[in-house]
Protein backbone atom coordinates (compact mmCIF):
# COMPACT_ATOMS: atom_id res chain seq x y z
CA UNK A 1 0.00 0.00 0.00
CA UNK A 2 1.57 3.31 -1.87
CA UNK A 3 0.19 5.65 1.01
CA UNK A 4 -1.26 4.85 4.45
CA UNK A 5 -1.38 8.70 5.12
CA UNK A 6 -4.26 9.19 3.20
CA UNK A 7 -6.55 6.41 3.92
CA UNK A 8 -6.95 7.09 7.58
CA UNK A 9 -9.43 9.68 8.35
CA UNK A 10 -9.53 11.35 11.53
CA UNK A 11 -12.65 12.02 13.08
CA UNK A 12 -13.33 15.57 14.77
CA UNK A 13 -16.21 14.45 17.49
CA UNK A 14 -15.72 18.00 19.02
CA UNK A 15 -17.76 20.11 20.16
CA UNK A 16 -15.65 23.54 19.68
CA UNK A 17 -13.30 24.52 17.20
CA UNK A 18 -10.43 25.23 19.94
CA UNK A 19 -10.71 21.29 20.96
CA UNK A 20 -10.36 20.01 17.35
CA UNK A 21 -7.97 22.65 16.55
CA UNK A 22 -5.63 21.38 19.69
CA UNK A 23 -5.90 18.20 17.91
CA UNK A 24 -4.73 19.03 14.60
CA UNK A 25 -2.29 20.96 16.29
CA UNK A 26 -0.91 18.03 18.12
CA UNK A 27 -0.92 15.79 15.70
CA UNK A 28 0.80 17.86 13.01
CA UNK A 29 2.02 16.02 10.19
CA UNK A 30 0.32 12.49 11.25
CA UNK A 31 -2.77 13.85 10.65
CA UNK A 32 -3.54 14.83 7.00
CA UNK A 33 -7.42 13.34 6.10
CA UNK A 34 -10.38 15.20 8.93
CA UNK A 35 -13.60 14.09 9.21
CA UNK A 36 -16.00 16.94 10.76
CA UNK A 37 -19.75 15.53 12.00
CA UNK A 38 -22.84 17.30 12.77
CA UNK A 39 -21.55 17.78 16.45
CA UNK A 40 -18.58 20.39 15.18
CA UNK A 41 -20.27 21.38 12.06
CA UNK A 42 -23.17 22.53 13.57
CA UNK A 43 -21.86 23.30 17.18
CA UNK A 44 -18.31 24.33 16.65
CA UNK A 45 -18.22 26.34 13.56
CA UNK A 46 -17.01 23.15 11.85
CA UNK A 47 -17.69 24.29 8.25
CA UNK A 48 -15.50 27.19 8.54
CA UNK A 49 -13.11 25.32 10.43
CA UNK A 50 -12.85 22.84 7.83
CA UNK A 51 -12.53 25.40 4.92
CA UNK A 52 -9.27 26.45 6.98
CA UNK A 53 -8.01 23.07 7.24
CA UNK A 54 -8.53 22.75 3.38
CA UNK A 55 -6.56 26.14 3.12
CA UNK A 56 -4.08 24.73 5.25
CA UNK A 57 -3.44 21.77 2.53
CA UNK A 58 -5.55 19.36 4.72
CA UNK A 59 -8.40 16.94 3.35
CA UNK A 60 -11.58 17.10 4.54
CA UNK A 61 -14.45 15.01 5.18
CA UNK A 62 -18.15 16.44 5.79
CA UNK A 63 -19.90 13.71 7.34
CA UNK A 64 -23.62 15.42 6.84
CA UNK A 65 -25.32 12.66 5.50
CA UNK A 66 -27.72 14.74 3.46
CA UNK A 67 -31.01 13.29 1.98
CA UNK A 68 -33.61 15.90 0.70
CA UNK A 69 -35.24 17.02 -2.44
CA UNK A 70 -33.49 16.64 -5.27
CA UNK A 71 -32.94 20.81 -5.51
CA UNK A 72 -31.82 20.83 -2.12
CA UNK A 73 -29.61 18.72 -1.93
CA UNK A 74 -27.88 19.71 -5.30
CA UNK A 75 -27.84 23.16 -3.76
CA UNK A 76 -25.96 21.87 -0.43
CA UNK A 77 -23.49 19.82 -2.59
CA UNK A 78 -22.65 22.64 -4.85
CA UNK A 79 -21.70 24.15 -1.85
CA UNK A 80 -19.28 21.79 -0.33
CA UNK A 81 -17.56 21.51 -3.43
CA UNK A 82 -16.77 25.04 -3.85
CA UNK A 83 -14.82 24.25 -0.67
CA UNK A 84 -12.27 22.03 -2.27
CA UNK A 85 -13.86 19.26 0.46
CA UNK A 86 -12.34 15.71 -0.30
CA UNK A 87 -15.20 13.81 1.09
CA UNK A 88 -19.48 14.59 1.73
CA UNK A 89 -21.89 11.93 2.83
CA UNK A 90 -25.33 11.77 1.10
CA UNK A 91 -27.96 8.82 2.25
CA UNK A 92 -27.84 6.36 -0.43
CA UNK A 93 -31.24 7.01 -2.09
CA UNK A 94 -31.39 6.52 -5.28
CA UNK A 95 -33.17 10.26 -6.05
CA UNK A 96 -30.45 11.78 -3.67
CA UNK A 97 -27.36 10.19 -5.17
CA UNK A 98 -28.41 10.93 -8.76
CA UNK A 99 -29.00 15.59 -7.90
CA UNK A 100 -25.77 15.07 -6.29
CA UNK A 101 -23.96 13.50 -8.54
CA UNK A 102 -25.01 16.00 -11.26
CA UNK A 103 -24.01 18.79 -9.00
CA UNK A 104 -20.74 17.99 -7.87
CA UNK A 105 -19.67 17.55 -11.73
CA UNK A 106 -16.36 18.94 -12.61
CA UNK A 107 -15.23 19.29 -9.17
CA UNK A 108 -12.70 16.54 -6.87
CA UNK A 109 -15.60 16.25 -4.81
CA UNK A 110 -15.75 12.42 -3.23
CA UNK A 111 -19.23 11.54 -3.10
CA UNK A 112 -20.13 8.60 -0.76
CA UNK A 113 -23.40 6.86 0.16
CA UNK A 114 -24.37 5.81 3.41
CA UNK A 115 -25.53 2.56 2.78
CA UNK A 116 -26.57 1.47 6.45
CA UNK A 117 -25.94 3.19 9.72
CA UNK A 118 -23.67 0.90 11.78
CA UNK A 119 -25.51 1.31 14.83
CA UNK A 120 -28.52 -0.59 12.99
CA UNK A 121 -29.25 -4.12 12.88
CA UNK A 122 -31.68 -6.69 11.22
CA UNK A 123 -34.22 -5.63 14.04
CA UNK A 124 -33.49 -2.24 13.67
CA UNK A 125 -33.93 -2.28 10.10
CA UNK A 126 -37.77 -4.15 10.34
CA UNK A 127 -38.88 -1.52 12.65
CA UNK A 128 -38.12 1.32 10.34
CA UNK A 129 -40.17 0.22 7.70
CA UNK A 130 -37.44 -2.01 5.55
CA UNK A 131 -38.11 -5.81 4.27
CA UNK A 132 -34.21 -6.63 4.14
CA UNK A 133 -31.59 -7.31 6.35
CA UNK A 134 -28.97 -5.61 6.99
CA UNK A 135 -26.24 -7.60 4.32
CA UNK A 136 -28.68 -7.22 1.63
CA UNK A 137 -29.42 -3.60 1.89
CA UNK A 138 -25.90 -2.80 2.34
CA UNK A 139 -25.31 -4.79 -1.04
CA UNK A 140 -28.24 -3.29 -2.60
CA UNK A 141 -27.38 0.65 -1.72
CA UNK A 142 -23.58 -0.24 -2.81
CA UNK A 143 -25.00 -1.60 -6.53
CA UNK A 144 -27.43 1.83 -6.69
CA UNK A 145 -24.84 3.96 -5.28
CA UNK A 146 -21.92 2.60 -8.16
CA UNK A 147 -25.43 3.09 -10.86
CA UNK A 148 -25.94 6.65 -9.79
CA UNK A 149 -22.03 7.38 -10.52
CA UNK A 150 -21.02 8.37 -6.43
CA UNK A 151 -17.43 8.27 -5.78
CA UNK A 152 -17.95 5.58 -2.87
CA UNK A 153 -19.16 4.33 0.05
CA UNK A 154 -19.79 4.09 3.70
CA UNK A 155 -20.01 0.61 5.46
CA UNK A 156 -19.42 -1.12 8.70
CA UNK A 157 -16.00 -3.06 7.99
CA UNK A 158 -18.11 -5.87 8.80
CA UNK A 159 -19.85 -5.20 5.28
CA UNK A 160 -16.45 -3.91 3.36
CA UNK A 161 -16.05 -7.25 1.21
CA UNK A 162 -19.53 -7.08 0.12
CA UNK A 163 -19.90 -3.88 -0.31
CA UNK A 164 -16.71 -3.93 -2.45
CA UNK A 165 -18.31 -6.59 -5.00
CA UNK A 166 -20.76 -4.21 -5.87
CA UNK A 167 -18.81 -1.04 -6.46
CA UNK A 168 -15.83 -2.53 -8.31
CA UNK A 169 -12.24 -1.69 -7.30
CA UNK A 170 -12.47 2.04 -8.18
CA UNK A 171 -15.41 3.44 -5.81
CA UNK A 172 -14.52 4.16 -2.30
CA UNK A 173 -14.99 1.86 0.67
CA UNK A 174 -15.30 3.68 3.61
CA UNK A 175 -15.71 2.43 7.16
CA UNK A 176 -15.60 3.68 10.72
CA UNK A 177 -15.65 1.14 14.12
CA UNK A 178 -12.48 0.57 13.78
CA UNK A 179 -10.40 -0.12 16.64
CA UNK A 180 -6.51 -0.74 16.89
CA UNK A 181 -5.67 -3.56 18.35
CA UNK A 182 -5.71 -3.78 22.42
CA UNK A 183 -7.76 -0.19 22.31
CA UNK A 184 -10.86 0.00 24.32
CA UNK A 185 -13.94 -0.22 21.91
CA UNK A 186 -15.74 2.59 23.58
CA UNK A 187 -19.81 2.53 22.39
CA UNK A 188 -18.52 0.77 18.94
CA UNK A 189 -20.43 -3.06 19.45
CA UNK A 190 -19.09 -4.48 15.99
CA UNK A 191 -15.16 -3.44 15.97
CA UNK A 192 -12.55 -4.01 12.82
CA UNK A 193 -8.94 -4.04 13.14
CA UNK A 194 -7.22 -1.54 10.63
CA UNK A 195 -5.57 -4.44 9.23
CA UNK A 196 -8.51 -6.42 9.04
CA UNK A 197 -10.69 -3.72 7.41
CA UNK A 198 -8.45 -3.18 4.96
CA UNK A 199 -8.31 -6.74 3.35
CA UNK A 200 -11.66 -6.84 3.30
CA UNK A 201 -11.19 -4.30 0.58
CA UNK A 202 -12.06 -0.62 2.34
CA UNK A 203 -9.91 1.73 1.11
CA UNK A 204 -10.21 4.56 3.83
CA UNK A 205 -10.75 4.23 7.85
CA UNK A 206 -12.57 6.24 9.81
CA UNK A 207 -10.96 6.38 12.94
CA UNK A 208 -12.08 8.77 16.07
CA UNK A 209 -11.48 7.60 19.89
CA UNK A 210 -8.45 6.00 19.79
CA UNK A 211 -6.64 8.96 18.49
CA UNK A 212 -8.64 11.70 19.72
CA UNK A 213 -8.43 10.34 23.41
CA UNK A 214 -5.18 9.23 23.19
CA UNK A 215 -2.40 10.49 25.84
CA UNK A 216 -0.36 10.72 21.98
CA UNK A 217 -2.15 11.02 19.48
CA UNK A 218 0.96 11.17 17.46
CA UNK A 219 1.90 7.75 19.08
CA UNK A 220 -1.49 6.60 18.23
CA UNK A 221 -1.48 7.07 14.79
CA UNK A 222 1.63 5.83 14.35
CA UNK A 223 0.53 2.53 15.60
CA UNK A 224 -2.49 2.52 13.38
CA UNK A 225 -0.41 3.14 10.68
CA UNK A 226 1.87 -0.05 11.08
CA UNK A 227 -1.43 -2.14 11.68
CA UNK A 228 -2.62 -0.73 8.12
CA UNK A 229 0.82 -1.52 6.09
CA UNK A 230 0.29 -5.17 8.23
CA UNK A 231 -3.03 -5.72 6.29
CA UNK A 232 -2.03 -4.02 3.19
CA UNK A 233 0.86 -6.22 2.97
O1 LIG B 1 -15.83 5.30 17.60
P1 LIG B 1 -14.99 6.37 16.95
O2 LIG B 1 -14.69 7.49 17.90
O3 LIG B 1 -13.75 5.83 16.26
O4 LIG B 1 -15.95 6.95 15.84
C1 LIG B 1 -15.47 7.69 14.77
C2 LIG B 1 -16.58 8.01 13.81
O5 LIG B 1 -17.21 6.82 13.39
C3 LIG B 1 -17.69 8.89 14.39
O6 LIG B 1 -17.50 10.20 13.91
C4 LIG B 1 -18.97 8.32 13.87
O7 LIG B 1 -19.51 9.12 12.85
C5 LIG B 1 -18.59 7.00 13.28
N1 LIG B 1 -19.28 5.93 14.01
C6 LIG B 1 -20.05 5.06 13.30
N2 LIG B 1 -20.70 4.04 13.93
C7 LIG B 1 -20.59 3.90 15.25
C8 LIG B 1 -19.81 4.78 16.01
C9 LIG B 1 -19.14 5.81 15.33
O8 LIG B 1 -20.18 5.19 12.10
N3 LIG B 1 -21.26 2.89 15.84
Amino acid sequence: MHDPDSRLIVALDYSTRAEAEKLVERLGDSGTFYKIGYQLFYGGDGYALGKDLIAAGKKVFFDLKLLDIDNTVAKGVEAFAATGAAMLTIHAYPQAMKAAVAAAEGSDLCLLGVTVLTSMDDDDLEEAGYDRDVQSLVAYRAHQAKEAGMGGVVCSAHEAALARQFVGEKMAVVTPGIRPKGSASNDQKRIVTPADALSQGASHLVIGRPITQAESPVQAAGAIFAEMRMGAA
